[in-house]
């Protein structure tokens, strides 16, 4: 059969609620035209983020049942490790309360004032707390990466020559560990190599600098492998992914994406001493290095979405599915980034609105069309995320997994195509106050 399904059934629903046109013109004008300050009940379809947002298995919720919430020594812990052992072969593990809360202990462990942190392209809380150490975050994507309607295999790789020519330039001293976020979220959810991350590790280990991957999406990034790098058609997922943490001296994970998990996140690392200096932290904020500010019924969920999310079959449907959204709007005239990406699919907001100047944010006047035209929520990710350090003028459209079926997706196409119709009539936006970091959760904005 060439027709491919969503593996599996549903047993438990979550009504959708429908809204009038009215009512959204409403809620945008309360909310400062902040999508992330818009109250769930009235979104239709959410793909503001794939994090947090997956539908646990019947064997997750099961798992639920089995936790452990004991303070120290939890059976949840040692059933995690087991799998993130097997997983990663890294000799250290804490679980920490989700993506960020590792990275904060990470860069607050290894990162001082003046150091510099490179990646192929941070995601915007890692080049936050990164930068909330003093430290630099810096981007090294491939120049081909510029033009979002490249299609390359593997347009998520690091441009290994710039790497090499950082830590020439600045002294390996100076970065004391380099990043790879697979996949490159901030880049399009676009994949990184095997080859890549071999290479970025020679250079690495050469300067005596850890690398650390971002590892978010591996299932993700390991199916793209599969199915693009000459040489791992015959590999399972499992073992590819096994070969990329291979490379690497440690990592931060959020198991809000590729666990499947509603909250959680992981530090490992290979480093002793680092260990010793991150538990000390974990335990001041997170909690006991057996919890790290989850339940045990959270380390459960994570332990069994681990090993879910490198099934085949699953992996098979989640990037055929995503790039069914992406080829559907883009064959008809909607500029996405190219190929469609593992997780979302990015809207060229700049190419498709070239009206709307960068310091008016296209992809936020296209997030907020969508929703008021369809009660659909996307994501900026250009100037209103990352101010003068954004290289794109994104909206992001994130697929939770496991949520949506087909006719949803089918839906989102529409509204996108009816929108892209009447393109013109789009306005900026301008900030009227926004915090200091991360300014985009929380900013009020008006149209110009
Ligand atoms: N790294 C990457 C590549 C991410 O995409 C995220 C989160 C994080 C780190 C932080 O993890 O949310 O568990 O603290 N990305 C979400 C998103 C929020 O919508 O892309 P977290």
């Amino acid at each position: 059969m060439r027709t491919i399904i969503e593996p599996f059934r549903i047993k438990s629903v979550e009504p959708l609620r429908q809204t009038t046109r009215e009512e959204r013109e409403r809620y945008l004008a309360q909310a400062g035209y902040n999508l992330f300050l818009i109250d769930a009940r009235n979104i239709l379809i959410d793909l503001l983020t794939d994090s947090g947002t997956s539908a646990m298995s019947t064997e997750q919720w099961a798992a639920v049942m089995r936790g452990d919430e004991s303070y120290a020594g939890s059976e949840s812990f040692y059933r995690l490790k087991k799998v993130v052992d097997a997983l990663t072969g890294f000799r250290h593990m804490v679980p920490a309360h989700q993506g960020r809360a590792a990275e904060r202990i990470l860069f607050a462990v290894m990162c001082k004032p003046g150091h510099i942190v490179p990646s192929n392209t941070h995601f915007d809380t890692t080049r936050a707390n990164i930068e909330f150490n003093g430290a630099r975050a810096v981007d090294l994507p491939l120049p081909e990466a510029a033009d979002t309607q490249a299609r390359l295999d593997f347009k998520g790789n690091m441009d290994v020559a710039a790497l090499e020519a950082l830590l020439e330039k600045e002294g390996a001293e100076r970065v004391p560990l380099a990043m790879l976020t697979v996949t490159n979220n901030s880049g399009g959810g676009q994949p990184v190599s095997l080859a890549n991350i071999e290479a970025v590790k020679r250079v690495c280990a050469r300067h005596g600098v850890p690398l650390y991957l971002d590892a978010c999406r591996f299932a993700e990034n390991a199916w793209f492998i599969r199915e693009r790098e000459p040489g791992y058609q015959d590999w399972t997922p499992k073992r590819i992914a096994q070969k990329m943490f291979s490379f690497a001296d440690g990592c931060t994970f959020s198991a809000k994406k590729d666990a499947f998990a509603n909250i959680g996140g992981l530090l490992c690392s290979n480093d002793d001493r680092v260990f010793q200096q991150e538990t000390n932290l974990l335990i001041l904020t997170e909690g006991f290095p057996t919890y790290g500010g989850l339940a045990g019924r959270d380390l459960d969920a994570i332990a069994v979405g681990l090993e879910e999310v490198l099934d085949p079959d699953y992996l098979r449907y989640r990037i055929v599915s995503t790039g069914y959204l992406g080829r559907h709007i883009a064959d008809r005239g909607v500029p996405i980034v190219e190929p469609p990406g593992g997780h979302a699919i990015y809207i060229d907001a700049a190419r498709m609105l070239p009206h709307i100047p960068r310091e008016q944010f296209p992809g936020h006047a296209l997030a907020v069309e969508l929703y008021r035209h369809a009660g659909i929520r996307g994501v900026e990710i250009g100037s209103l995320m990352f101010g003068e350090a954004a290289r794109y003028e994104l909206l992001r459209l994130a697929i939770p997994r496991r949520v949506y079926t087909q006719s949803h997706i089918d839906y989102v196409v529409e509204a996108i195509l009816e929108v892209n119709e009447r393109k013109q009539e789009l306005r900026g936006f301008e900030i009227v106050d926004a915090p200091p970091f991360l300014r985009h959760f929380s900013a009020r904005l008006r149209p110009v």
